[in-house]
């Protein structure tokens, strides 16, 4: 979703503007733009298009000056175009804006704007943020009242950044529901919408609360609730590295976030979880909530809950559906997965929840997931940068195996994932057969169902092919109408008890011209396949679900790379989806 970066300081504002917008790329986006501001020359450059060729052929590079602001759109208001990027300004060219979020109330305030003679260069919801700056200059004695008036009056979500020649040396900002944090330096100081951008420059970091504003100029950090009334920021030091967030001689973030996740299962199982055991001990009545990958992690944690843990009842939603499937209930306790912590979707349905416990489980400290919940813990798998989330999904995973079992199966599952980031070149080979399909339908039951789910989610988000997850037994209730020559069915075959009728859901396939690839460690399963892997360790059946997260997701990596797509940035997508 849409990036933000800003800077007040003594070096040149547009190269580490620039600089910013490369790192934020990985969340996703179709435009970009800078302002800086010059003592009273302040200017605007923006397009559509990607960071490198916006930033050079509009000449970002030229512009001098030591404060400004950056943005990467990804549209919600109007459509992809030069004039809907960011920054907007006001009518007099005196101000620059930058926002993510969605401005409710927008229609409202822009018909009173017009009516006062504004003029609208763009279609979106956020330039009214700029007119009514421009308006409130007019009426209210400082700029730093005149933009806590503007802010009072949006409603919605915003992450806000305003530049203006009124005050030449400050940035100001303000957030509600969307993702703001101030990167504390030594003489200049930094903000952005997460902390990926700024790890170059520092790590001391505060994160701005929901209806708070902050001014920032280069000496010093001031933060204020709407009415101004002055609030001690507290700094949090964030220790992920630089080197984390790179991409260290691999082609993509994607494969090099593959391979380093042997040691994301130890970093994973190393998360506090003493809080929250009590709870679920306690507890018998269990919410899970989450989106995309999150919710397949989510969905595992509600079987494994439900079949191995007596006296539990869980049940996993999909965030964007709780609202509309329960009533709020205070004697659940509640899970939110999401690694992002930002999600909208999951906020809201934390906000609808009426439950005194909630436990997120998330990769970002000081996310707004953490705000809403009453104990946190953390995935620990460092900055993922790569749309497609992979490490985190598998750290979610282990993070729900220390709290259903505790330590006993780390080393396993650390062997499994080991073992599975050496069978890349067979993976790659394999993937060259999946993609001359038309359609790919991942099968698979039990504990392995989540993954199904999550290998086909995977596969179509940075593929492009068409493929959906069923659960194999599901298949003749419908879908099986869709089998002919030239569909193809990816089984995910352990040697568990369920093998006979997994065996049975292939024959089925099979007898109706299916094509059949398998990843099994099961000899009856290969001897019947058009194309199998023999890539999955035997191993205790509470832990096959491990054996499949990274041939699944190396399938998809060489997918996606044999078809000439970026993996890294698949079209539409964002990594952290900041509106419902
Ligand atoms: C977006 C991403 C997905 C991700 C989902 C949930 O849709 O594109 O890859 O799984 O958000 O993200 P979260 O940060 O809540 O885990």
């Amino acid at each position: 979703m849409c990036g933000i970066i800003g800077y007040v300081g003594h070096r040149s504002a547009s190269k580490i503007l620039t600089d910013g917008l490369k790192c934020l790329e990985y969340r996703g986006y179709d435009s970009v733009g800078i302002a800086v501001l010059n003592g009273q020359n302040l200017e605007i450059r923006k397009d559509k298009g990607m960071v490198a060729d916006v930033s050079s052929g509009s000449r970002f590079d030229s512009l001098s000056g030591s404060i400004g602001i950056g943005h990467s759109r990804w549209a919600t208001h109007g459509g992809v175009s030069k004039e809907n990027s960011h920054p907007h300004s006001d009518c007099t060219g005196s101000i620059a804006i930058i926002h993510n979020g969605v401005i409710e109330n927008y229609q409202e305030l822009k018909s009173s704007l017009l009516s006062k003679g504004h003029k609208f260069a763009s279609q979106t919801d956020s330039e009214v943020v700029s007119h009514l700056f421009e308006e409130n200059l007019k009426q209210f004695p400082t700029p730093l009242i005149a933009f806590s008036k503007t802010i009072s009056a949006l409603e919605g979500s915003y992450a806000i950044v305003l530049l203006s020649k009124s005050s030449p040396d400050v940035l100001f900002l303000a957030r509600k529901n969307s993702p703001l944090v101030v990167g504390k330096g030594a003489g200049e100081n930094f903000c952005a919408s997460d902390f990926s951008a700024l790890l170059t420059y520092t790590r001391e970091f505060l994160v701005l609360e929901d209806s708070q504003i902050a001014t920032i100029d280069r000496d010093s950090i001031a933060l204020y609730d709407l009415l101004l009334t002055p609030k001690t920021p507290s700094f949090l030091t964030i220790d992920w590295d630089v080197q984390t967030a790179e991409r260290s001689g691999h082609p993509h973030f994607m494969i090099k976030e593959i391979l380093e996740q042997p040691d994301v299962v130890s970093a994973a199982f190393s998360a506090d979880v003493s809080q929250v055991l009590p709870l679920l001990e306690k507890f018998e009545k269990i919410h899970i909530i989450a989106s995309g990958t999150s919710y397949h992690a989510g969905l595992l944690f509600s079987i494994l809950l439900n079949k191995y843990k007596s006296g539990k009842f869980a049940n996993v939603f999909i965030a964007s559906e709780y609202q509309n499937q329960v009533l709020p209930d205070s004697n659940a306790l509640i899970f939110a997965i999401s690694q992002s912590g930002e999600t909208a979707d999951v906020l809201q349905a934390l906000r609808y929840s009426t439950s005194p416990h909630k436990v997120c489980i998330t990769n970002t400290q000081g996310s707004s997931i953490t705000r809403l919940c009453s104990h946190s813990i953390y995935l620990n798998a460092g900055p993922e940068s790569s749309v497609a989330a992979t490490k985190t999904f598998l750290a979610q995973l282990c993070v729900i195996y220390k709290l259903l079992f505790g330590d006993r199966y780390r080393d396993s599952i650390r062997s499994t994932i080991l073992a599975s980031t050496k069978h890349s070149a067979k993976i790659q080979e394999f993937s060259k057969s999946i993609i001359t399909n038309r359609f790919i339908f991942f099968l698979s039951r039990g504990l392995c169902l989540p993954l199904g789910f999550e290998g086909s989610l995977k596969l179509k988000e940075i593929s492009y092919l068409h493929s959906q997850a069923y659960p194999a037994g599901e298949l003749k209730h419908g879908t099986l109408s869709l089998i002919e020559k030239g569909v193809c069915a990816l089984f995910l075959a352990p040697k568990t008890p369920d093998a006979t009728k997994l065996f049975g859901n292939l024959k089925e396939v099979k007898a109706r011209g299916g094509t059949i690839f398998t990843l099994t460690d099961d000899p009856s399963f290969k001897s019947e396949s058009d194309m199998s892997l023999d890539i999955v360790p035997q191993t205790d059946p509470l832990l096959y679900p491990f054996s499949f997260v990274v041939p699944l997701q190396l399938l998809a990596y060489y997918s996606s790379v044999s078809l000439g797509i970026n993996p890294d940035r698949p079209r539409n997508l964002a990594k952290s989806v900041t509106v419902e």
